[in-house]
């Protein structure tokens, strides 16, 4: 089949396509989990400091962070990227496959670092007519939580006081030469949560004696399905899903309690709240109906990820320019990712870069022991990023 026409990259990208590839691959032969991205680290300081940045240091932990310093005043722009990799034992054939067993950058953070490492070097090497300051942050921890507000911590957005921040993710789920931006929550707020149902076991042949747990559980389930379809408005977006449900011990007892786990998304505060009060409110009518009690912890572990109006309507104008208007895709997902706390902080745009390509079969899920990316990709993000970069410096 032939291949679908690219748009351009400038030559300074071209020639930095050779270690941007070379970074990538050894990125992801070298995976690390969360919050133990050591060598990784080590590798983000190293290249960082050949480079020739300023204000290399290791932050959060296990993050790096690193400056380039325009010859003209101006604002600051801060470029992120995520650095771990996930517990999945990789099932590629690549010749740069994981070499730590069970390991696998499954989400294409390794794309990520290899991107901003470029982008790195190339405002690096126009820095004397640069208006203002490019901050890089290598975080941590994105899979887990907690690694962007420990960058934050670092002071990664003061000194110089970061303006806008931008980011992207790699996508194998859009094609090759495709972006997915919109303005407005574009990632959900993730709430993981445990529900215990308590009621009284005994033997299966005398349930009259008992309180059934599954029973009550079956119930409680089906109702639960009732928050996002019959109390949120139409007009919003939820997700209410128990992934586990684990109760009882055989055949002829009677299960005295039943424990589910599950996730809910949301893009406001007030959808958040509507969905655990209804929550709350359903289990303490059917665990009332039949006696059995209950608990319900839930934790929200990173705000809505909302791309700011302004620079958001900015990126797509030059996304329009770049990959042509008939290459935008505009589709939130009610997937979670933590940028959003770098974006509760500051105005800026997180969009997702394709890097499907069906005719050369790179056509996997991300968390997939499968996963891969069309490297073409990579250049494609190297230039829109330092396009828009560039727009956000220039104002
Ligand atoms: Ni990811």
């Amino acid at each position: 089949m032939a291949k679908p026409a690219l748009p351009p990259v400038r030559s300074a990208v071209r020639d930095l396509t050779p270690q941007l590839l070379a970074d990538r691959r050894h990125l992801h032969q070298h995976p690390e989990l969360s919050w133990q991205e050591t060598e990784t680290q080590a590798y983000l300081l190293r290249r960082l400091t050949e480079i020739g940045l300023s204000d290399v240091r290791p932050i959060a932990r296990t993050g790096a962070t690193a400056l380039v310093e325009g010859g003209r005043p101006g604002p600051c722009v801060l470029w992120r990227a995520d650095i771990d990799a996930l517990p999945i034992p990789e099932k590629t054939t690549l010749p740069f496959a994981s070499v730590n067993d069970g390991v696998m950058h499954a989400c294409g953070h390794d794309a990520h670092m290899a991107i901003a490492l470029a982008l790195a070097r190339l405002f690096h090497q126009s820095r004397q007519q640069l208006c203002g300051a490019v901050r890089f942050v290598f975080q941590p921890a994105e899979e887990a939580s907690g690694g962007a507000a420990a960058c934050i911590a670092d002071g990664v957005l003061e000194h110089p006081r970061v303006a806008v921040a931008l980011g992207l993710h790699i996508s194998a789920d859009i094609p090759l030469g495709a972006i997915n931006l919109a303005p407005g929550p574009f990632f959900a707020a993730p709430t993981a949560f445990r529900i215990t149902i308590t009621g009284r076991g005994g033997h299966a042949a005398a349930p009259h004696q008992s309180v059934d747990a599954i029973v009550v559980a079956a119930h409680a389930i089906t109702a639960l399905q009732t928050v996002v379809s019959r109390s949120v408005p139409p007009s919003e977006q939820a997700v209410l899903t128990i992934g586990k449900l684990q109760a009882g011990f055989r055949g002829n007892v009677i299960a005295e309690s039943a424990t589910m786990t599950g996730t809910i998304r949301t893009y406001t505060r007030p959808v958040l709240d509507l969905t655990i009060r209804r929550t709350e409110e359903i289990l303490a009518g059917i665990c009332a109906a039949f006696g059995a009690t209950f608990t319900f912890e839930h934790t929200t572990s990173c705000p809505p990820l909302v791309n700011d109006p302004d620079v958001t309507a900015a990126v797509l104008d030059l996304a329009r320019g770049y990959f042509g208007p008939d290459h935008i895709i505009g589709v939130p997902t009610m997937g979670a990712e933590d940028m959003s706390v770098f974006l509760e902080a500051r105005p800026g745009c997180y969009f997702w870069l394709g890097a499907r390509n069906e005719a050369r079969g790179i056509a996997g899920r991300h968390h997939d022991p499968g996963f891969t990316i069309d490297e073409d990709a990579l250049p494609l993000g190297v230039e829109f990023g330092a396009r828009i970069i560039e727009h956000f410096l220039s104002r």
